[in-house]
């Protein structure tokens, strides 16, 4: 018996060396956790409890029958964060450059039936050379193998993506699927086809990392929802987004003690708004101001960044926020900020996760550029997004709604639950400048009279008085009282319950 304990701990030894020592001193001199070092940071301690160690791949061209390390490049198991239960995936790097073998693909599909069958989080670790050359289609049969469990995993369990290394090819794919992409800056890259290609077939000359790095997937192409430093800094960060979401679409988000008044008043609100409605303010300041203790966790904060998206909770309880930040763009709605929130939009609504609108959005960005990039079709995204949710919807208008953004920013129309407005809100068809040199067009010459008519316009509608007449408004609140008058709205939604028609799926304009 001793004998045999010796030899499955020896067995251990080995697979947990995956590798050798001198791929993982390579791993650490680029700066690089090991596949079990990144699993131990991410999961609570002691809580891994590991599958498969011992699958090894089944290959035997290219002298492959001679090297079958225990393992085959990715680790695979269930763990828990916080108490509560995800499965992981973590690709080595050190057995085959993490490339992904028929077997490899066969662990990590395991994992994700597993994930969606018990209902928990699926987080995978990437670093891996893409399809394992050696075996050929059979590696190509894996990766559509995960991509169709990506598919059907969607908006059953949250699944978030950490890109730690290379991931190229139709690889990237899998985690263009998943609901949240993070990268770690300078070690991480992902692309289609890598520099080489691209110079043979477009004479464009690229790095890696200005293709497919971090700061380009954060800034230029929106494929990342956050980038961090390091290792360490990306796991500590995905344990953070994990204490706000749900297990599954079984269960509601999860409930946090909080130590922070419902009730607590700022009376700083009241001058958050300037006296000059064409001044911009920090709309980020609301949603710190509001959140519980002040926690915002912020999803995709380098890419359009005149809206705001991410996670706060109020008594406790997730909530996903959406706001128009004044600071760009005056917080106006364009291409990038439509795409950005309509997913987000989406995510809160597959996951029973309440949102929270904040609207100060002059309209729609004007120009060519908009026009011509489609517009029409991305801003209808978020109007789709919007009018599809049926989780519980709180909108306060501190400024401007003008136009169609008003409707869109989950208006009372788009059957809002409970739509606030500041006293300073503007609900109108557009601005009052703009409405006067339509209206009045004969009299533009005639400032004093042009002036006049501006007063009068807003006078008449730069208010939210109109629409609170209309009971498109349900209350106009104090400022400084947002925060109790959000988290009772809230509190009274937690009941809700809203159908869609049944239908196969919808078709979101794409
Ligand atoms: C088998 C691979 C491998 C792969 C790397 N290795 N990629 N083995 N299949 N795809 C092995 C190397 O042979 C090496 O083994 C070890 O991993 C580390 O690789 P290095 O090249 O020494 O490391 P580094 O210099 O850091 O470069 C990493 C890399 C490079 C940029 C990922 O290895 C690379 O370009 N690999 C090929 C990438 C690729 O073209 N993949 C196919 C993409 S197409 P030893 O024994 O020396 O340690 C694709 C299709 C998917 O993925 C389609 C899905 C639909």
């Amino acid at each position: 018996m001793t004998t045999i304990l010796e030899e499955l701990e020896a067995r251990r030894d080995i697979a947990r060396l995956g590798g050798g020592q001198k791929r993982i001193d390579a791993q650490h001199a680029k700066g690089k956790l090991t596949a079990r070092e990144r699993i131990d940071l991410l999961l609570d301690e002691g809580s891994f409890e590991e599958f498969d160690m011992f699958v090894a791949h089944r290959a035997t061209d290219f002298g492959m029958a001679e090297s079958r390390p225990s393992g085959d490049g990715v680790v695979t198991g269930w763990g828990t964060i916080n108490g509560r239960m995800v499965y992981v995936f973590s690709q080595d790097f050190t057995v085959f450059g993490g490339s992904l073998s028929e077997t490899h693909a066969e662990k990590i599909c395991k994992i994700m039936d597993m994930a969606v069958q018990n209902g928990a989080p699926v987080i995978g670790l990437n670093d891996s050379g893409g399809a394992r050359i050696q075996e050929g289609v059979a590696s190509l049969a894996g990766y559509a193998e995960v991509f169709q469990r990506n598919v059907m995993a969607s908006g059953v369990v949250p699944q978030i993506s950490v890109i730690m290394g290379p991931c190229a090819g139709g690889a990237v794919y899998s985690p263009a699927m998943t609901d949240f992409i993070f990268m770690v800056k300078d070690t991480s890259y992902m692309f289609v086809t890598g520099p080489d290609v691209v110079k043979t077939v477009t004479n464009e000359v690229v790095t890696a990392e200005e293709l497919g790095g971090a700061v380009t997937h954060m800034r230029k192409s929106s494929v990342a929802d956050g980038a961090f430093e390091n290792d360490i800094e990306a796991l500590t960060e995905v344990r953070r987004l994990v204490d706000f979401l749900p297990l599954s679409n079984r269960e509601a988000p999860p409930t946090r003690p909080f130590f922070d008044d419902p009730a607590r008043v700022d009376d700083s609100l009241d001058t958050l708004v300037p006296d000059n409605a064409n001044t911009p303010y920090d709309m980020r300041e609301l949603i710190l101001k509001i959140a519980d203790e002040g926690d915002f966790y912020e999803i995709q904060q380098e890419f359009a960044k005149n809206i705001l998206t991410g996670f706060i909770r109020m008594e406790g309880q997730t909530v996903g926020v959406v706001a128009n930040q004044p600071m760009v763009l005056a917080g106006c709605l364009d291409i990038d900020s439509s795409r950005k929130a309509a997913r987000f939009v989406r995510f809160c609504d597959a996951f029973e996760i309440p949102i929270l609108t904040l609207v100060d959005v002059p309209g729609f960005l004007p120009g060519t550029g908009q026009e011509y990039g489609g517009v029409i079709k991305h801003g209808a995204k978020l109007l789709f997004a919007y009018g599809e949710a049926t989780v519980p919807k709180v909108t306060v208008i501190t400024r401007k709604a003008y136009g169609g953004a008003y409707d869109v920013m989950s208006s009372k129309h788009l059957r809002g639950d409970f739509n606030y407005a500041w006293p300073t809100a503007e609900i109108a068809v557009m601005g009052a400048k703009g409405a006067v040199e339509i209206l009045y067009r004969s009299e533009l010459a005639d400032a004093e009279k042009i002036g006049e008519r501006t007063k009068d316009y807003e006078t008449r509608f730069a208010n939210p008085f109109v629409a609170a007449e209309k009971g498109f408004i349900d209350e106009v609140i104090l400022p400084h009282s947002t925060r109790r008058r959000v988290c009772r709205a809230f509190a009274s939604l937690r009941g809700k319950q809203l159908k869609n028609p049944w239908k196969k799926h919808d078709n979101i304009p794409l």
